[in-house]
């Protein structure tokens, strides 16, 4: 069985047919084909999926679709503007805060959360706020820091 389902995702909205089933993990990936959002562990335990939902980290594999239609969401596609990276999406590349880079889509979109709402965090606030990401690659160091230098650059 299927629903029609409106979504506004990255300034745009999308009218989708979708099985009642899907989580908003798979819509992303499966419908619009917006494969930035990572597909983890499925069980809210990775961050893997974190998408943003009116400007908060919501971790897109525990969440139906039905529950965020008319909100604003913001997927990692969503973060360059006019073609250019993010600030935090230069930093990751700059300092090699991505590996494999599995994390990197929730990962930076947990750190946009925290600089749209506090611009000049704490190493402490930084990991408060990516305490729900998970990467088996970095040891985070190289993660914090680049989300320093992305709030250093921002004024
Ligand atoms: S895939 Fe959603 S938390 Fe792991
Ligand atoms: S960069 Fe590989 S899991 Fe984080």
């Amino acid at each position: 069985m299927k629903q029609l389902i409106t979504l506004h995702i990255n300034g745009e909205t999308h009218e989708v047919w979708t099985a009642v089933h899907k989580t908003l993990l798979e819509l992303l990936r499966e419908d619009l084909h917006l494969t930035g959002t990572k597909h983890g562990c499925e069980l809210g335990e990775c961050g893997a999926c974190t998408v943003l939902v009116a400007g908060q980290p919501v971790l897109a594999c525990l969440t139906l679709p039905v529950a965020v239609q008319g909100q604003d969401i913001v997927t990692v596609e969503g973060l360059a503007v006019n073609g250019r990276a993010h600030p935090l999406q230069a930093a990751f590349a700059e300092l090699g805060a991505s590996q494999c880079g599995y994390c990197s889509p929730g990962m930076l979109v947990s750190a946009k959360a925290l600089l749209d709402t506090t611009p000049h965090p704490t190493r402490q606030e930084i990991r408060e706020a990516l305490a729900g990401n998970l990467c088996r690659c970095t040891g985070y160091l190289k993660i914090f820091e680049a989300v320093e230098l992305a709030a250093g650059r921002s004024g």
